[in-house]
């Protein structure tokens, strides 16, 4: 039985699951799961390095990274430092023809400190890793056009892959599961699909395509497939050869998750527009960017009329609070020298789950860096199955949470994607953990 806790949110306490369950419609989640009375909603109420509590006090190792966004841990003190000076400035203005700081700053340093001796040199905000995406896909278009060549309008994209879904977004994302809005009479862009890069070559006529999009290193919401060596040197060589665009989507892997703070860096191959996003902001709040070099952006600069400028962009995009965040986070980075710590712990990592994946219940271990994916026997195994359907990664994980793991299922797999600061002990507790959880899954009465 519960015990009734003052979390602070007024008296009496509020019955925060049922109300829950009346009132809310929760993004990405098995709603008649959810609704049943006796599936226990997993509630967080503070977040403490790299555990979250729920409202008994119970600490639960943060698995899921908060949905791929924390890196330094929860509560961080100079971020949340630097959070509340900007909201103690101002919390939002308009960067629609206007400016501010944090904004600024943020830019100067993601050119002047990473992305500037890889040739970027130009930082557009938005609030979401989709819509991150959906300026590239409409800068690459725009940029086609604006260079004299309209009839690019095409994208080359690849199966195994996800880039939000918005509309544009989706229709570049190859994974069944999350392109089913698309219906029979889909819209959105036309794309030519690839399951890999070896295809490019069969790809006869390339004049009509603008641009490629390819996650660089490991394909994260596919539940972390890597992408074989050289992918990106083999991409950059095709776009160069067919006058396309390349589009890196680094939402989930840039900031660390890859072992190196960008994953294209593992190649040492920049594309012409990269997009970064959730991780950009510390975690602390909605912020992407979309970052080009100078040839993207000099024809929209000398356009002579507002029409033929980028005319695209949302109300919240560059949030000062969360640009703030950004910057104590590129703060956090160099003072803790974070990226070296990171190495011992993807070493902890690799052990434990080389270890693991010896257990009869796991069918496949996928890792790159500090990312990885612990995929469970089923009884009709696909490969590296990301089939929504499949209940299985969703029992364990509801396990896991049992034992003191957050952590989400995609498909059979059951995605391990801890803050970077999470110290050896913790990643080793968590692999443990998975390893029971699959365990009690087979046990007897399973
Ligand atoms: C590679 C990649 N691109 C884009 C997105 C979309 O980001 P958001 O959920 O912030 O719109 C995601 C989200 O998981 C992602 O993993």
């Amino acid at each position: 039985m519960r015990q009734t806790v003052d979390l602070g949110y007024g008296t009496p306490p509020p019955d925060l699951r049922r109300w829950d369950r009346e009132f809310l419609w929760h993004p990405f989640t098995y709603l008649r799961e959810w609704l049943a009375p006796e599936f226990e909603i997993p509630l967080i109420v503070r977040g403490e390095g790299a555990r979250l509590f729920d409202e008994q006090g119970r600490g639960l190792i943060d698995g899921n990274a908060s949905i791929w966004c924390n890196v330094h841990g929860h509560g961080h003190p100079r971020i949340i430092a630097a959070v509340k000076e900007q909201l103690d400035r101002f919390a939002h203005s308009s960067f629609l023809g206007f400016s501010h700081p944090p904004g600024i700053l943020l830019a100067r340093r993601l050119i002047e400190e990473h992305l500037g001796k890889w040739g970027f040199s130009r930082v557009f905000f938005s609030e979401s890793g989709s819509n991150g995406i959906e300026a590239a896909l409409r800068m690459t278009l725009q940029w086609q056009s604006l260079t004299g060549h309209p009839e690019r309008h095409r994208f080359v994209a690849f199966r195994r892959s996800y880039h939000g879904d918005s509309l544009g977004a989706g229709s570049v994302t190859g994974l069944a599961a999350f392109k089913s809005f698309l219906g029979e009479n889909r819209s959105g862009y036309p794309v030519t699909w690839l399951d890999d890069p070896e295809q490019l070559a069969e790809i006869g006529a390339p004049g009509d395509i603008a641009g490629l999009i390819l996650e660089p290193v490991i394909a994260g919401a596919a539940a972390m497939v890597p992408w074989p060596d050289r992918t990106l040197v083999r991409c950059r060589e095709w776009c160069d050869r067919h006058g396309v665009l390349f589009l890196q989507d680094e939402v989930f892997t840039g900031f660390g998750r890859t072992g190196r703070m960008f994953g294209f860096e593992h190649e040492a191959c920049p594309a012409d527009i990269l997009v970064l996003g959730k991780a950009l902001s510390g975690g602390v709040g909605p912020l992407s960017a979309t970052v080009t070099n100078e040839r993207v952006f000099r024809p929209f600069a000398r356009a002579e009329s507002i029409e033929r400028n980028f005319l695209y962009g949302h109300s919240y995009a560059g949030h000062a609070v969360a640009c703030a965040g950004g910057l104590a986070s590129l703060d956090v980075f160099r003072e803790e020298d974070v990226l070296g710590r990171l190495q011992g712990r993807i070493l902890a990592l690799g052990e434990a789950l080389e270890e693991l994946a010896r257990h009869p219940g796991i069918a496949q271990v996928r890792r790159r860096g500090f990312a990885a994916a612990v995929e469970v026997v089923d009884a009709d195994r696909t490969e590296a199955s990301t089939d929504y359907g499949r209940t299985r990664g969703r029992r364990v994980t509801r396990e896991c949470w049992r034992l003191g793991l957050a952590a989400r299922a995609i498909g059979n797999s059951v995605i391990l994607v801890l803050p970077l600061c999470a110290g050896e002990e913790i990643v080793r507790e968590a692999v443990e953990i998975i390893g029971e959880a699959v365990r009690r899954i087979d046990g007897p009465g399973s």
